[in-house]
């Protein structure tokens, strides 16, 4: 029988309105349509993401995206099997947008509803372009989380390291601010540290050699603070991204090491996978050192396709498609969660005088 399932994907969790509408047919997955609207022209004068902008232009923007994704998927309204929306974690007023409009339509087409962790969408968005199976071991980087995660099944994650101050997206994005590259900046160091030479700067690298796989960026960003008054040519801002991004990677190669000996103390015999997501996987460097640090210790390492890494709605669509074949629905009740961990038994790892 050639059984198809089809669902609409909706994601708003921070400055990005996006659809997407991805199907599955005799166990082959693919992307009809994938939209994103970015907002970098709105946020671009503050220097940052401004979360009443950002849901206003949610608002204005998500039933035309929302649209374009149909009419581009060339599926009928009444293929839609479900609909998923990122219900958290992210800006409370900009969930609030795509998660109320996908229930709406949910409930009009009289469909069922999945309410999606954003992280989840991220976790699982290398099976969009490979044959990703559980268990694996996450590496997640974005703009707002950190974290070395044991992924056991869809919906079952267990946390073993974490950033205890910034996330390592803000870090690139903190770094392009203080030198003066224009909002969003994180993607621009990787330009800029092409033309510099990245020995000229040393930087700081915290809590690296203890703390297991856990994470600290906030030393580089005070570091660099002090050599602000230095950075004055061009190619002393390249020479500033060339070592950062440097820094980086020697700290990622390290924790990364730890990472793979503590996901294997959970169990020896665990499928040895290692996945890559969220924006910062789409840097080529960081991309480089994993996969070879993968292939000296036998990980298989995937990572998401470059225009997947970044937030879309067809890593939301993905995980309400796993969802779906479990029948794990919600209420059209279900309510925002900024906070939604991967681990909600993990403890809270942030701030001064944290024990690591
Ligand atoms: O996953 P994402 O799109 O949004 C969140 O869920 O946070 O990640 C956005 C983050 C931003 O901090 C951005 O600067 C960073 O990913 N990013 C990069 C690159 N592309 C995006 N950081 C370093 N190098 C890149 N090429
Ligand atoms: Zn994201």
């Amino acid at each position: 029988m050639n059984k198809k399932i089809t669902i609409l994907g909706i994601e708003s969790s921070c400055d990005e309105t996006a659809a997407s509408i991805v199907q599955e047919e005799n166990g082959q997955i693919k992307i009809l349509s994938n939209i994103v609207s970015s907002q970098f022209d709105i946020h671009r004068e503050f220097g940052g993401v401004v979360p009443e902008l950002a849901a206003r232009a949610h608002v204005e923007k998500i039933d035309l995206i929302s649209e374009k994704a149909i009419n581009e998927s060339k599926i009928k309204l009444d293929e839609i099997d479900a609909v998923a929306a990122t219900a958290g974690p992210g800006l409370i007023v900009c969930l609030t947008v795509g998660l109320n409009f996908g229930k709406t339509v949910a409930a009009s087409l009289n469909k069922p509803f999945v309410a999606v962790n954003h992280l989840e969408g991220h976790a699982l968005s290398p099976k969009l372009n490979s044959d990703l199976e559980f268990p694996y071991l996450l590496l997640l980087i974005s703009g707002g989380h950190t974290q070395y995660l044991y992924v056991e099944s869809l919906g079952k994650y267990k946390r073993l390291g974490t950033t205890i101050d910034d996330a390592l997206g803000e870090a690139f994005d903190k770094t392009a601010k203080i030198i003066g590259i224009e909002f969003p900046g994180g993607p621009k160091i990787e330009k800029y540290a092409e033309k510099g030479n990245k020995n000229r700067f040393k930087l700081p690298k915290p809590i690296l050699n203890r703390g297991g796989c856990n994470l600290s960026f906030a030393g580089l960003k005070t570091a660099i603070l002090r050599i602000q008054s230095e950075i004055k040519t061009e190619q002393d801002k390249f020479d500033l991204a060339a070592s950062f991004q440097k820094t980086i990677e020697e700290i990622l190669h390290e924790k990364t090491k730890r990472a793979f000996e503590i996901y294997l103390n959970e169990n020896a015999s665990l499928k040895k996978t290692f996945v890559v997501a969220g924006g910062v996987a789409a840097n080529q460097g960081i991309k480089n050192i994993l996969e070879n640090l993968s292939k000296e210790n036998k990980f298989e390492c995937l990572f998401p396709d470059i225009n997947l890494c970044s937030d879309n709605a067809a890593m939301i669509a993905l995980v309400g498609l796993e969802k779906f074949k479990k029948k794990l629905f919600n209420e059209l009740d279900f309510k925002v969660n900024p906070r939604w961990q991967l681990d909600e038994k993990a403890q809270f790892l942030k701030g001064a005088g944290v024990k690591i």
